[in-house]
């Protein structure tokens, strides 16, 4: 319903990912009538799309040929053989890779429920890769100890977008497309809608509902060299840390080991879960000296770290060193044009060349954020270490927390978390509305004072463009705040900004009118990136081990005794505040131990 610059939903759900779109099909099976679901860029550009290689569940239908190893050929299972895989294992190697900073109820909540909606996938008519014998096909990834990454040739997560989308529409979602979130309105611990701007038009409205959700995604645009779309400004981590909620374990940022080299763009693992290889300018497959029994297969934090230090030693290739090469040549053409169509082609157009003839050049890529905004097993926002919920507010997703990967994500397990924990989420705020969830009145007129915000910003006659201070950003987030961290690096990190905050005090908005006006969205993003990277680097300066994908060279243990422990930052008035919670363990069944692969 429109009412003059006030929209209403009984649910508004932010980003049309596979978490926002999971989480609105499914309010609306259970008889929501009326779901509002806001993409700033059109719902099927949403970054799930850009997922490739798979999404895990232990289905059991392949298997490796016995004695062959860990990188050995595999074969179907045939039907009524004993399973080779299962959710316990599945379990222990998401805890492991998490390097036990996970947490272990929501992760067999997980791993239980996964092969479930790849079945719910299935029946919506989802386009899986299929075993001769019609079951769905898998595939290795790394750090999984099974071959359970079940796949659509390399565009797994395009056609799980596509599916969800679709039966989004069937249940008559609305979808606001390119329509961009400004703000949430909380108050009293209480969520009473968001406010929002039309990009078409400029139009700013307040939009008020019963519940509201983010599934907004990542922020690996945090960095320079990054997997992420150019959408993945982390807006809804940004949006809920600036109204009070904190930010969880921000300090653990997924570096994926292939990226395209200069370009970032994702050469899915399934390249190595096929049988690909890494080398260096010596022609050596490194990860020998790294991980000699996983190899290529060992999990991201490790491979990536990996060929950080053959970079770092000498051994990188390209005019700048800062290259490795990922090697399919030996899988052969039918194979690489049958598995990984989408791979081959994206080298060809981005740095030409054609990987049956030659390897790839690739380098670690800013991926995937561990971190986010804090919730509980049903996509609950809570706000403090006693798990204190935001009343009518849920994320599910990469924006969100729950927390499944810990301080490292296995792959194929973030469209498996998205699609899960989104619907939860969608099955909880339908209970919420059910159970007589009503609109709450909003304090003051929020519409109005983002319209004043961005007056404010328009005023700004400083002679410097806000594109300068954001690509300053990602380089100091990328030198100082990477794959390696130490003290003095995240302390020239976070004064440095400090710094980009007082020159972006004063940038200047080149464009002051209203119709799609990117300039404006590009300042406020880059608002988003800047206050968030603070909470990043604040982490990571204090976090003082090494644990999954926070690599300390000062601090190179694990320090279980001090850092078992979840980071919490809330917004404060001199930058981040930070407190800690507890990681929840079944003690008596996945009690920590060395990690090793
Ligand atoms: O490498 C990939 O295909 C990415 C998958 C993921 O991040 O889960």
């Amino acid at each position: 319903m429109t009412n003059g610059e006030t929209i209403t939903h009984d649910v508004i759900i932010v980003g049309a990912g596979l978490a926002g779109s999971w989480a609105a099909m499914v309010a609306a099976q259970e008889g929501v009538k009326d779901i509002g679901v806001l993409s700033k860029i059109h719902p099927l550009r949403s970054h799930s799309g850009a997922a490739q290689g798979g999404i895990a569940a232990a289905l059991n239908n392949i298997r490796p040929v016995a004695d062959t190893g860990p990188r050995g050929p595999l074969e179907p299972v045939p039907p009524g053989d004993d399973p080779v895989d299962s959710w316990e294992l599945h379990m222990f190697d998401t805890i492991k890779g998490s390097d036990w900073l996970g947490d272990q109820a929501a992760i067999e909540i997980m791993v239980k429920e996964a092969p479930g909606i790849i079945y719910q996938y299935e029946h919506m008519g989802c386009v899986f890769s299929r075993l001769s014998d019609g079951r769905i096909a898998q595939r290795r990834f790394g750090g999984h100890s099974a071959p359970r990454a079940n796949y659509s040739k390399d565009f797994t997560g395009h056609v799980l977008l596509h599916t969800i989308h679709e039966q989004a529409l069937r249940h008559g979602v609305k979808f606001y497309s390119e329509w961009y979130c400004l703000d949430l309105i909380i108050e009293d611990n209480v969520c009473r809608g968001i406010v929002a701007m039309e990009i078409l038009s400029g139009k700013i409205v307040t939009m008020r509902a019963k519940a509201v959700m983010f599934g907004t995604g990542g922020y690996g645009r945090a960095y320079k060299i990054t997997s992420n779309a150019l959408a993945n400004t982390g807006d809804g981590v940004a949006i809920a840390y600036n109204a009070g909620i904190p930010l969880m374990d921000m300090e653990f940022v997924q570096f994926h080991p292939t990226g395209l080299y200069r370009h970032g763009i994702l050469m899915s693992e399934a390249c190595r879960g096929e049988g690909g290889y890494l080398t260096n300018s010596e022609s050596d497959r490194f990860m020998e000296n790294y991980a000699p029994d996983k190899m290529e297969l060992a999990p991201r934090d490790l491979v990536s770290r990996s060929e950080q230090t053959e970079i770092d030693e000498g051994r990188g290739i390209g005019p700048d060193g800062q290259g490795i090469y990922l090697d399919l040549r030996h899988l052969g053409q039918e194979k690489i044009l049958d598995r990984l169509p989408q791979i081959r082609e994206l080298a060809i157009d981005f740095v030409g060349v054609d990987p049956i003839e030659n390897p790839i050049p690739i380098q670690p890529t800013a991926h995937y954020s561990m971190g986010g905004i804090p919730t509980d097993e049903n996509g609950q926002v809570t706000c403090d270490a006693e798990g204190t919920s935001v009343v009518g507010f849920y994320a599910a997703g990469e924006c969100a927390c729950v927390s499944v990967h810990g301080a490292n994500r296995l792959g194929t397990n973030s469209l498996l978390e998205a699609s899960l924990f989104g619907k939860r989420a969608g099955q909880s705020i339908a209970r919420f509305v059910k159970d007589g969830a009503v609109l709450q009145p909003l304090p003051g007129d929020p519409a109005e004072r983002n319209r004043k915000r961005i007056q404010i910003l328009f005023g700004k006659e400083g002679a410097e463009s806000v594109e300068a201070i954001a690509q300053d950003l990602k380089t100091n987030m990328t030198d100082y705040c990477g794959i390696y961290r130490d003290a003095e690096n995240l302390t020239v990190a976070e004064t440095e900004i400090h710094e980009l905050r007082a020159r972006f005090e004063k940038a200047r908005i080149m464009d002051k009118s209203s119709r799609f006006n990117t300039d404006l969205l590009a300042t406020i993003e880059a608002e988003h990136l800047l206050s968030f990277s603070e909470v990043i680097v604040t982490g990571a300066l204090a976090r003082t081990e090494s644990r999954g994908a926070h690599s300390r060279t000062d601090y190179q243990a694990r320090d279980d005794e001090n850092w078992l422990k979840h980071t919490l930052a809330h917004k404060g008035d001199e930058g981040p505040a930070l407190s800690y919670k507890p990681v929840q363990i079944f003690w008596d069944r996945y009690p920590p131990q060395e990690r090793k692969y």
